[in-house]
């Protein structure tokens, strides 16, 4: 298949543009880089060895990504393109529901015009809300999400699901995401958040690289064995195969819509991890316990039987993959990506 990447050269994007062509995929990318860096594309290509079409603009321009359609076949599209920080979505709500709402659209338009009828949507374990039994499972409702951010991925499957029950032969899966860390086993892709990281693993890459001084733990008072937070952590490549497996799915989902977790079904908590990168680093790092982060969670993970049985997939990596892959894209890019 030939399949159109949104947001290719981002985290997830890229890694999965890497594992569809491995698959004997095309791939093509559209990205703004609003949040990543155009040299991630010569690294794409030198690690599959292909060729990767880019084209660089906002898919909130419906006009632009109809002209992208007419001038590429296409047969599906995943749409990772969006911006994910919640509590950037905080306050600036109107900024992630246009950009996470009209790249949809802009999508769903030029899909619907060109006949695609094949979409994976990136969706998140966020629109579980506050109140799902754990493991999560698909089927609970009513979906809910504590942030903006987190609203406009609740919004986008619920576009989705209407928009897929009148539109003949679509077929969409959404992918709820859990906690993706880790990085490509090369070390040349990796996660490079810009400023400050927000997320757990990209912050103790980055005090392991002595970029910050230290991990602040937000709270051990947890109702958890060891008193802090536990999620679901799936390594990106896991994650990427879960996006191959996918699109080649799609024919077959026994509805016009269907959603999956992709996560792997246990919960680690926030110390373990933290150990876990120190035993890939090889020392111990430096840490503070520090009151809770407002919104929180205490303990959640995928009940992954759903992707299993229907996808054909699983997750593979152990959390020292994650940690060990993690500290070899930090070590060999201590700053990120270059600029050029
Ligand atoms: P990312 O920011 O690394 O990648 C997103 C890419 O989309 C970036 O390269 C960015 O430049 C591009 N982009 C954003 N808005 C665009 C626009 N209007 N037009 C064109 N390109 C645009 O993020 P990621 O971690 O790779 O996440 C990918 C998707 O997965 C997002 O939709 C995110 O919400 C979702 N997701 C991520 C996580 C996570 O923890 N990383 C968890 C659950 C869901
Ligand atoms: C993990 C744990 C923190 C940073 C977020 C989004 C979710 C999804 C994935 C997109 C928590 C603790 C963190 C730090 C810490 N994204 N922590 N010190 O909050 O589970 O999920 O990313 O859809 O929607 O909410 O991930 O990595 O921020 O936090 O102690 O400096 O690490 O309290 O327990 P989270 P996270």
């Amino acid at each position: 298949m030939r399949v159109l990447v949104s947001g290719g050269a981002g985290y997830i994007g890229s890694h999965t543009a890497v594992a569809l062509l491995a698959h004997g995929h095309d791939v093509v990318v559209v990205d703004d880089f609003s949040n990543s860096k155009p040299t991630v594309l010569g690294r794409m290509e030198s690690l599959s060895g292909k060729h990767i079409p880019m084209h660089s603009f906002d898919l909130c321009d419906a006009d632009k990504t109809e002209h992208l359609f007419a001038s590429e076949q296409i047969d599906a599209v995943i749409h990772f393109a969006g911006l994910k920080a919640v509590g950037e979505s905080v306050a600036k709500p109107l900024a992630y529901y246009r950009n996470n709402l009209e790249t949809t659209f802009s999508l769903l338009r030029a899909m619907n015009r060109t006949g695609v009828r094949r979409l994976v949507f990136s969706s998140s374990a966020t629109v579980y809300g506050d109140h799902a039994p754990v493991p999560y499972q698909e089927d609970y409702q009513p979906l809910s999400a504590a942030s903006p951010y987190g609203r406009t991925k609740v919004m986008n499957e619920q576009i989705l699901t209407d928009v897929a029950a009148v539109t003949d032969g679509l077929k969409i899966a959404m992918l709820r995401y859990f906690n993706p860390v880790g990085a490509h086993p090369s070390g040349r892709l990796g996660e490079d958040p810009q400023g400050i990281p927000n997320n757990l693993m990209p912050f103790i890459a980055q005090v392991a690289v002595g970029r910050r001084e230290r991990l602040q733990i937000f709270g051990n008072d947890y109702p958890t064995d060891d008193g802090t937070c536990e999620r679901d952590y799936i390594h990106v490549e896991d994650l990427a195969a879960g996006h191959v497996a996918a699109v080649e799915h799609l024919d077959d989902l026994r509805e016009p819509v269907r959603p999956f977790n992709l996560g792997t079904g246990t919960g680690t908590s926030v110390l373990e991890l933290f150990h876990a990168f120190e035993r890939a680093v090889g020392h111990a790092l430096p840490y503070e316990v520090v009151g809770r982060r407002a919104g929180d969670l205490p303990a959640y993970w995928a009940d992954p039987a759903r992707a299993h049985r229907e996808l054909r997939w699983q997750a593979t990596k152990t959390i020292d993959d994650m940690c060990a892959d993690t500290w070899r894209w930090q070590s060999q890019n201590p700053q990120g990506y270059p600029d050029a």
